[in-house]
Formats: structure tokens, sequence, C-alpha cells
């Protein structure tokens, strides 16, 4: 089969670590016979340099004309004054809005061969395998927003629909179905009014799945149960804030941000494909950023937007093997142990695929 797929590497690591992603993907049309066709597209900070905007209207339409978008990073120091008119994250909340990427999958698998590279005890870690899914483009980041009494008081405004919560909860709800079997629902409804529609509407959704248990925790409660029994969540689903708070908390249990992938996923199959990290301005440009996250991003790539599940677990076992034999970038090695770089991982991830 043929397949287009626009690559938008963004800023910092962000391009090395997407050109690993696109080599390996490479890598599998040659081993299963697809074609892909990668077109590079601005976004972010050099975008902001080159076209004066975050998101430029031949990047959007670029995306809209593609089955699949792999994305690298956005921002930098460059691009750092928050009081600034044109920054890069407008770029990447523009996309999500623009596409309909209203839910956001992180799969928090902790690596076996890693497990002493986290900060947390590897007995509670052990068997630590959830999966994240954010409400991508409701509740505050998106509601109005403002200042009066000539700029002394701020507002941003939460606001979710019925329609908002069921369709997220309703992912959640199909996920469990081909893992565990259960839903963990995080709000906060004991204040919040936004919270207790959303735990109306869960609880509705979630009679139509009587095979899947869905549970319901506080956002706070949840933050405190995520590193004192991780290994209990199977799926958990929550609102835009909760989770991009939820969501770094929750990539510290895998050893490393570098490793971690995700999917933005709008109804039908578009998606937009990202490691968790960001553009690492302090490295880029050396050689030495984690391809990993960008690499497993792209097997989600292929399994939830191009339905292939074979290839997608070919990705993941590569990258698996990759890690058993002992490879190594910086971020994830021993203090004094020998490390490869960006390039040798995707290398040898891609060869493994072809082989
Ligand atoms: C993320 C990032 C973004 C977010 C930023 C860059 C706007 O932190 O994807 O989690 O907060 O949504
Ligand atoms: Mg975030």
């Amino acid at each position: 089969m043929e397949y287009n797929i626009a690559v938008l590497g963004g800023d910092g690591i962000g391009p090395e670590v997407t050109a690993q992603a696109r080599r390996v993907l490479e890598a599998v049309g040659a081993a299963y016979d697809h074609r892909f066709t990668f077109r590079e597209g601005l976004v972010g900070g050099i975008a902001i340099d080159t076209e004066g905007t975050a998101l430029p209207d031949a990047t959007m339409e670029l995306c809209r004309a593609s089955d699949a978008v792999l994305f690298g990073a956005v921002g930098g120091p460059k691009w750092d004054d928050p009081t600034a008119e044109v920054r890069p994250e407008q770029g990447l909340l523009a996309l999500r809005k623009g596409l309909g990427l209203f839910a956001n999958l992180r799969p928090v698998k902790l690596e076996p061969a890693l497990i002493e590279a986290s900060t947390i005890k590897a007995d509670v870690l052990r068997g630590t395998d959830m999966f994240v899914l954010r409400e991508l483009t409701g509740g505050i980041y998106f509601g109005e927003r403002g200042r009066r009494d000539e700029g002394r008081t701020a507002f941003d405004t939460m606001i979710y629909t019925v329609p908002e919560i069921e369709r997220v909860v309703r992912m959640a709800c199909e996920l469990a179905r081909g893992r565990r079997k259960h839903v963990t629902s995080v709000d906060k409804a004991n204040v919040l009014e936004t919270s207790r529609l959303w735990r109306e509407t869960a609880t509705r959704v979630a009679r139509e799945y009587p095979d899947v248990q869905v549970e319901h925790l506080l956002v706070d409660a949840c933050a405190m149960h995520l590193i004192r029994r991780p290994a209990s969540f199977d799926v958990i689903v929550t609102e835009n804030m909760f989770g991009d708070i939820l969501t770094d908390e929750a990539s510290m249990l895998a050893g490393s941000m570098g490793m971690l992938p995700s999917a933005s996923l709008a109804e039908g199959s578009m998606g937009l494909y990202e490691p968790i990290h960001g553009s690492a301005p302090d490295i880029a440009g050396q050689g030495i950023a984690n391809p990993i996250g960008a690499i497993l991003s792209a097997a989600l790539l292929l399994r939830h937007s191009l339905k292939l599940e074979a290839e997608a677990q070919a990705v993941e076992q590569a990258v698996q093997n990759m890690l058993a034999e002992g490879y190594r970038t910086r971020d994830i090695a021993e203090p004094s142990a020998e490390t490869v770089s960006t390039d040798v991982m995707g290398t040898l991830i891609a060869e493994r695929l072809r082989a």
C-alpha cells in the first residue's frame, strides 16, 4: 500500500529524532512492501522565524492531505518570552484543534531493562503498564481567557460539553477492552462543575461497557496513587489540563522521558504522533538525543492511523531487542557506560527491521 506521511520536525532535537523515526518507517516499508511518501512542513519556532506564524497554512494543508503526521517538538529559549504574541506552542495547539485531535494517548510501560533508571523504587514500579488518555481539544487550554481591571485581573475558562466528554471516555473504554478492562476516570468533582458533568457523563458511558470496570478518582489522589501503586492502573482518562500534568508525572515511571511515545487521535484514522519529550535545546545538534520516543511514536502511527498491527509490533520488538542487547543513548545509560548516538540507535533499529 501507499501512504502519505507529513513530517513536522519542529525545533531543537525534534528534526533529529523524527529523522530516525522516518528511517525506521522506511525500513518497515522495505520489509513489508509498503510505500511511504514523506513530505516535510514547518511548525513552531522555525516557522515563526521564516513565516511569522507557528503554523503556516501550507503546513495545515499538508497535514490535511496526509494519512498521518509525524511530529518532533516545538520551542526553545529563542522564543521563550511568555508574553510574546506568537509562540511555538501555538503551532501544536492549532494543529490539535484544526485536525480534530481530541484524544491524546500516552502508553506508559516500564521497560524491564530500565527499571533502575527511574527515581522510584523497582518494587513499586514492577508491572507498570498503563494508557493515559487525555482530552486534548477542550477545557481550560481552549476556553476564553483574558485580563480586566487594567490588566490586574486575569481569567481562563474551563468549558466541557457532553459530546466532548462522551467521545473520549468511549475511546478509553474501547482501549480498555483490548487490555485489562479497567478504566480510571479522573476529575475534581468535589469542586469543579465541569468535573461533575465529566463524572456524570463517564458514569453513563460506562453503562455501554458492562464488561469494563470504570472507577472515579479525584485528580489530587490520582497524582499520589500514580507513584504509590502505578502497576494497579490500566487505562486512565481525564480532561486536558489534568492530563497534561498527570502524563508528565506518569512518564517518570518509565525511567526517561526520551523513551515515551504519544498519539493524538481524531475521529477516523487521522493522527499526530510525537515523542512526549520536548525540544531539549540544551542537547540539540549534538547527536546525542534518544530517538526511541520518536521511533515508538512511529509504531503508534502504524497501529492507529494505518492499521498495520504486525508492523507496529515489529518496531516495538526491534526497540526492545536493542535495549536488551545493551545499546543506550546517554540519557538512559549508567554514568560511565558506553553510549551510542541518535543516528546509530536509529540505524541499528532500522537494520533489525530490514533483516
Ligand atoms: C504537551 C505539551 C503541550 C501541552 C504544550 C507544548 C502546549 O506540554 O503536549 O503535553 O501542554 O499540551
Ligand atoms: Mg505537557
